[in-house]
């Protein structure tokens, strides 16, 4: 067994939550036309909301008159939000659109007056929201949100957790492979531990394990000839993509996994999947057994955090323990890169690992 990192080392050079990425926010259908709601995104209050014409908003939930929360406000007609105190509005730009107290020859531009609005997308049916490193509104992300690889990719099943972790060990606990016959195993659901060797490359902001032969039980659902490949990209966006032939019929099931920060503590963890219209018959078994295995993992990061009160050193060994150690080279070099201006390199490069689970 070779140690090769200390989980701990250089942990205070790396900021909890990277910037300029996008974190995946809220479900698109949760948001009806005028609807909004506040949400706490990396320690930041946030209104995520649909306007009246049907796009998506996202300002800081803090009215900069006198700090009430804007999403305890309306949203007009004509495409503004309105704070519940003194009624200013506020465009999804978040330029302040109107100061009904005003009156004739006070000479105060509203337009001048700005809430912080961070830019959203709505794109696979879900909601993306970019946190910039600079606080500037105006900024333009640098970036677009990550694409489900699938035509029409239309959301057939979500589990979203709150994890009491942060997203470090949120995203470890994920993407750690010798933690399944533990932590998932049960009489019913038996892995026993094999020996397993992968494949992985990188990707701009991450690393792939390429294209296999699935040799999870969970794959024995789908039944026919399948095959998969499972990608990691900054900051914590894993899919699963699962192609092949089905009962005759060409398939492709795409796993979204995402860990959002809410702060320091705290981590919403949603699997999403997608998957042809014809295949609903796996809604039973995933609306069974999806909450049941993310339930498995949380439970084991909220058993941690007892270890963790007293500030333990901690392990990353070969070859389990790698991805987990990718995850924090990716992270440093993309908070450097964003810390110094200069382009990001990937540190990641491309091997195969072993490990028994
Ligand atoms: S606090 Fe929002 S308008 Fe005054
Ligand atoms: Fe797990």
């Amino acid at each position: 067994m070779s140690i090769e990192a200390n989980v701990n080392q250089g942990a205070d050079a790396v900021p909890m939550f990277l910037r300029d990425v996008w974190y995946m926010a809220a479900l698109a259908s949760d948001f009806a036309r005028g609807a909004m709601r506040r949400v706490i995104l990396l320690g930041e209050p946030v209104v995520i909301g649909r306007m009246r014409d049907d796009r998506v908003f996202a300002l800081r939930d803090i009215c900069p008159h006198r700090g009430v929360p804007l999403s305890a406000g309306r949203v007009m007609t004509e495409n503004t939000v309105e704070c519940p105190y003194h009624g200013w509005r506020f465009r999804g730009d978040g330029v302040c659109s109107a100061i009904p107290s005003l009156v004739d020859g006070q000479d105060m531009d509203p337009a001048r007056i700005r809430v912080r609005a961070y830019p959203a997308r709505e794109q696979d049916g879900l909601i993306w929201i970019y946190m910039a490193a600079n606080d500037r509104s105006s900024d333009t992300p640098k970036s677009e949100p990550p694409k489900v690889g699938v035509p029409n990719a239309k959301v057939r099943w979500v589990e979203s957790q709150t994890f009491r972790c942060n997203i470090d060990h949120a995203v470890i606990g994920l993407m750690d492979p010798a933690h399944a016959p533990y932590v998932h195993g049960r009489w019913w659901w038996k892995v026993s531990p094999r020996l397993k060797e992968k494949h992985y490359a990188p990707l701009p902001t991450g690393f792939v394990m390429t294209r296999h032969q699935p040799s999870k039980p969970a794959y024995k659902m789908f039944g026919g000839d399948v095959s998969t490949e499972i990608t990691f990209e900054l900051p914590s966006i894993r899919f699963e993509n699962i192609a092949g032939t089905v009962m005759g019929r060409r398939i492709d099931v795409v796993g979204l996994t995402t860990c959002t920060p809410i702060d320091a503590e705290t981590t919403q963890v949603t699997q999403i999947f997608y998957w042809p219209g014809w295949m609903s018959f796996l809604k039973p078994f995933f609306m069974l057994l999806g909450p049941i295995f993310l339930s498995d993992d949380r439970k084991m990061v909220e058993l941690q955090r007892e270890g963790l009160k007293f500030n333990p050193n901690l392990m990353l060994i070969q070859d389990s323990d790698v991805p987990a150690m990718w995850y924090h080279r990716l992270k440093k070099a993309w908070a450097d890169a964003v810390a110094s201006g200069k382009p990001f390199v990937n540190p990641i490069t491309e091997r195969t690992l072993r490990w028994r689970s």
